[in-house]
Formats: structure tokens, sequence, C-alpha cells
């Protein structure tokens, strides 16, 4: 969703705020602006479509000269994807400019008050009040006027906004929406999240919800919002500007993909120490795990589906009830939780807008919370009691791959471990586990290998228009990860059945030639699952299977067969969705498709 950047310092701001808004292009987005400050007059220029419009028109950044100054990708929300509507937002009298993202929810009302006070709206957008009061409660004092217009604020939002007495200063606000400060030699910045960073600076502050800082080209001092001075301390970021590019790949989606061996192996070898899984960051004693009485996964989109792969683990290994469901369900759902209810929260960005609300109801509930988080600092990581990371490093491509994988290899981990902490597995179960999910960075890579088949397959099936996943118990888990990569990024339309569960009305669709993928590498199901795959054939489908190494049986039922590596029944999710992953974007390539930014998405969603 929106992006931000803001940079004060010696250089000429315009190409620096393009190239950083270039940074953020992976977020989704549909207009862009900048707004850049000199010797008391601020220039802006603002374009809608693609980022390569803006810097056309601004010759890349070089038509606005000034040494400090803001930028912004938009995603709509209030109003269309216009010139007008994109930001900055600069005030009547020139002297403000504004970039925003988030919501301001109480706009309808400011912006009634505002009108009535003489100010003239230009724009459909929410933030255009903020603009419009920091003018009128402008009298000198900057800092003063934004303290003012911030506590008129409802919703979430992250701020940039230029002052044109102000020369050479930045303000950043931050409530509900990420924003980080960057710290340069002689030149300090902002940004949404660090991708648009790492290539100035390692040096990090992370804003707290409700705090505002003031950067110039010398310093960065931080507020609360009564306006007192914050010590804040600076964090080291560990991704380098490497992993946030392509590095020779043709997308982020493949490099990605190709990537997860070594994004699992740093996900799960810190977190086994001389065969026992240590899990640092989680605080949770045994007495307490033993006082759980349920556990509530929630999350959004993949990492939702990444916890309902979890719920079959852990319910089977730790044979207490586990739920997932999805967060924007269960903010507004008055859920029975309580202090014997563990909630796992699961998020790739760590700021998806529901997630955060999910969690904040739940230990309003008084649960005690986990979060599974890859973006260290982020709002989730922050409000959580007991944090693990995956250690995936820079995630570009809006539809997730390495986010997915290592979220459900930490789940195993936690599974596996909290198993043995409750006494409900063996010792030789727990060592069998524990080799297995070791095993994962490895056989992650033997189902990478199965690349040009899947190539082939794409091209043989990307004319389909519609077409189902199935499969029982993990595989059904995983169909529905599988299903919705191969819509993200192909727009093909695609579900994800319970293969039980098809001939309660589904498979009236199934007709000849119907693409059936079906997933069996669950082989304790697999009898069950080729009486499904006979049902369709029957019915016409044409069947591409994807079944564990060795299984001969598959043969006789499929069409066509992708073999995942061999690995515990507990564990295949993360193997099989790989290939899976692989034939969307295959699909998605062979039909044109813009995969790494896909119509219609944001790789964050940081708005309700
Ligand atoms: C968006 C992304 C998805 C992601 C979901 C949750 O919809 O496009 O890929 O799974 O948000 O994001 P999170 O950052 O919370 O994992």
């Amino acid at each position: 969703m929106c992006g931000i950047v803001g940079y004060t310092g010696g250089a000429s701001a315009g190409p620096i705020l393009l190239e950083g808004l270039k940074r953020l292009e992976y977020r989704g987005y549909d207009s862009a602006g900048i707004a850049v400050q000199e010797s008391g007059v601020i220039h802006a220029s603002k374009a809608s479509g693609h980022l390569q419009h803006l810097c056309e028109k601004t010759h890349d950044g070089a038509d606005l000269p000034g040494l400090c100054g803001i930028g912004h990708t938009r995603w709509a929300t209030h109003g269309a994807p216009t010139e007008t509507n994109a930001h900055p937002h600069v005030s009547d009298d020139g002297k403000f400019a504004v970039v925003h993202n988030g919501i301001i929810e109480n706009y309808a009302q400011l912006r009634e008050e505002l009108t009535q006070r003489g100010f003239v709206f230009h724009s459909e957008t929410d933030t255009e009040v903020v603009v419009h009061l920091l003018d009128y409660y402008y009298k000198g004092d900057l800092k003063a006027a934004v303290m003012k217009t911030v506590a008129r604020l409802d919703g979430s939002f992250a701020l940039g906004v230029v002052c044109a007495d102000h020369p050479g200063e930045l303000i950043a606000v931050k409530s509900a929406s990420p924003l980080i400060l960057g710290l340069g030699v002689g030149e300090n910045f902002f940004a949404s999240d660090v991708t648009a960073l790492v290539s100035h600076t390692r040096n990090v502050i992370y804003l707290e919800d409700g705090e505002f800082a003031s950067l110039t080209s010398e310093g960065i001092t931080v507020f609360d919002c009564a306006g007192r001075e914050v010590s804040k301390s600076i964090s080291r970021v560990v991704w380098d500007v490497e992993a946030a590019e392509k590095g020779g790949y043709e997308h982020f989606m493949l490099k990605e993909i190709m990537e997860q061996p070594r994004a699992l192996k740093a996900t799960i070898e810190p977190r086994v120490r001389e065969g026992e899984i240590v899990l640092d960051g989680v605080e949770l004693t045994r007495q307490q795990l033993q006082g759980i009485r349920r556990v509530v996964i929630t999350a959004c989109g993949s990492a939702y589906h990444a916890g309902c792969v979890g719920s079959y683990i852990m319910e089977e290994l730790c044979r207490i009830p586990v739920e997932a469901e999805v967060a924007s369900e269960l903010r507004y759902r008055n859920p029975l939780i309580g202090e014997d209810t563990l909630v796992i929260v699961i998020s790739q960005s760590g700021e998806t807008a529901d997630t955060i609300a999910a969690l904040r109801e739940c230990k309003a509930r008084g649960a005690r919370t986990l979060a599974i988080v890859n973006v260290v600092g982020s709002t989730v990581a922050k409000l959580a009691d007991d944090v693990l990371y995956t250690w995936a490093g820079p995630e570009i491509a809006v539809a997730t791959t390495k986010g997915y994988t290592t979220q459900v290899a930490v789940l195993s981990l936690l599974s596996v471990y909290m198993a043995r902490e409750l006494g409900r597995i063996d010792e030789d179960r727990y060592r069998a586990l524990v080799n297995g999910i070791c095993s994962l960075p490895e056989r992650c890579q033997r189902a990478i290998d199965l690349n040009t088949h899947v190539q082939y397959l794409a091209k043989r099936y990307h004319n389909n228009s519609s077409l189902f996943f199935i499969g029982r118990n993990l595989d059904y888990a995983a169909c529905l990860e599988a299903s919705l990569k191969l819509k993200e990024i192909s727009y093909i339309h695609s579900e994800a059945y319970a293969a039980g569960e098809l001939k309660h009305g589904t498979i009236a669709l199934i007709d000849e030639g119907r693409l059936v993928i079906s997933l069996c590498c669950y082989e304790a199901l697999f009898d069950k699952l080729v009486s499904n795959v006979k049902e369709v054939k029957a019915r016409g489908a044409k069947v591409l299977a994807v079944a564990q190494e060795g299984n001969r049986r598959i043969f006789a039922e499929a069409d066509d067969v992708l073999f995942a590596p061999h690995m515990d029944p507990l564990l295949i999710p993360v193997t099989e969705i790989v290939p899976l992953q692989l034939f969307a974007y295959y699909v998605a390539k062979e039909n044109g498709c813009d995969i790494d930014k896909p119509k219609n998405l944001a790789k964050s969603v940081t708005v309700e």
C-alpha cells in the first residue's frame, strides 16, 4: 500500500526520493508524487499511473531543486488514482506539503469544519484535511502546529511534512502506520519500510505510535505526543541492498522462490542446538503452557494459510484444540478468548491492519500472544508478548513465497517444542520431527529442482480459465495457498476444496477438460483422495497430481504427476507448495501477467 520517503541532507533531494519510491513500488500503488523545499519555496510534482511517468515529468527529479523533500506512492482508497488525488498535498499558501499513509477516519467531519472556516478542498482524499489543519494551526511554531493537527486526527496514519518556513527540516509522524527513520552522515531519511533506506544507511530508529520526529541534515529529535523529547535507541538492519534487488532474476517472485532453502536454513538452524529446539524470544514456561486450554491462530492472506497448516500440525502433536481464523473476522466476532488461550499471530510485514487489530483485541481479553513475524521492529512484533522471527530477508514480490514457507517452518518448530514440553510426544518422535525440520532446506531445494518439469506443465495448462485444487488434511491446507498463488498472479479463477466435500455441490462444476490439481502427499489418506480423483476423472476432468516421491500408484490415476520430496507427513506442506508456487509463476508468465505487481493487490495491507 502507500509508500512514504523523506530526505534531508547535502544532495539533490528529487533523485533520492524517486529512487526510494522505486524501492517501495512493490507495496502496490497507482500514482506518485514528490515535493522538494528550496529557499522558502515548495516545488511539487505528481503523476498518475506508473512511477516512470513521474520520473519523465521531473527529468528524474532534476526539475525540482532543493536538498530536502518528501515523496509518496499512493494506493487509492479515498478517490480515484488521479493526479489531483495523488500526494503530496500542498496548502493553498504553499507553506506545507504532506504525504500520508493510512486512513484519517474522521476526515469527513474535519473537512466540513475546515470548509466552514474557508478552506477549499481540491481532492477527494482524506489526507487533504491534514494540510489544511497544519495551515490553520501554524502561527510560526512548526512543532506546535504538528501537535495540534495530530491531536485532531482519528485513525491510522504515518505522515511526512515539509514547511517552507523551515528549510532543511522534515517532520515525521507515526500513529498505527509504519514509519522508520534512517540515520546517515550529514543526511537523514524516513521511509515506510527499510527497503527504501538500506541503500543509504542501515542505522535506523523505530518510532512508536504517537511519536513524531524532526529531521535535519545534522540530526534527528524524537518527541512524544505531549512534545517531550524522547531518547531512542539506534537499531542496525541486517538486510543488505542485494537482498532487496533482483540479482539477475527476471522477477522478484522467482528469486524469492529460489531463496527458500536459504531462508528456511536461516530460520531453522539457529533454533536447533545439538538436536534440541531452542526458541529464543519465547518466554512461555512449561507451567504456563500447561495452563493453555486452546490455541487460536490468526492472520490474513497467505499468513492465514500458514496458520491453517499450523493448526493441523499443532493439534495433532499437542492434543489441544487449535483453530485458525482470518483476522478480519476474529476482530469483530466477540470471540471466546481469555487467559487460558494462546493466540498466535502471523504476519510477514507485521503491519497488516486487521492482524494488528485482532492482536489488540485478543490482548485486551487477556490472552497470551505470540507473533511469527518477518520484519524486525514492526507493530505486530512490538505488541505481542513473545516473538519468533522468520529470517526470510526482505520479501518484495506481492505474492509471498519464502514468507509463507518460513512461517510454516516456525509453526512446525513451535508445535514440536510445545508437544514435548506438554509431554505429548516421546523422544523418538521428537528426534524424528526435529531431523525432519532440519532437512527442510535441502528438501525444498529438491522441490525447486523440479523447475523444468513445472515449466512444461505450465505451458500445457496455462489456458484454463477456472480450476480446482483438492486435498485432505494437510494437503487441503496446502491447497488453500496453492490456489491463492495462482489467482493472485495469473488472474485465473481457482478454488481450493477439501476433497471429501466436492460431492456436496462443487462437483457440478466438473466438466470435460476441467483441470483439477490433486494434492496427495498426505499418504495416510491417499486411498480416500484417489476416490475423489476417480470421481472427477469420471466427469471428464484432467488431473495433475502432486504426490510424494516413490508413490508409483498415482500414475494409474492422474494425467500428470509432480513429485514432492519424501517427508514426514506432518512436514509435507513446505515441500509440496514449492512446485505449485513455480506452477503459478510460470502460468502467469505464459499469460504475460505483471508477476511482481499484480493488479489491485498490495504487499502490505495497512488499512482495513
Ligand atoms: C497481502 C499480501 C499477501 C499477504 C497478506 C498478509 O494481502 O498480498 O501476500 O499474505 O497481505 O500480509 P502479512 O504481511 O500480514 O503477512
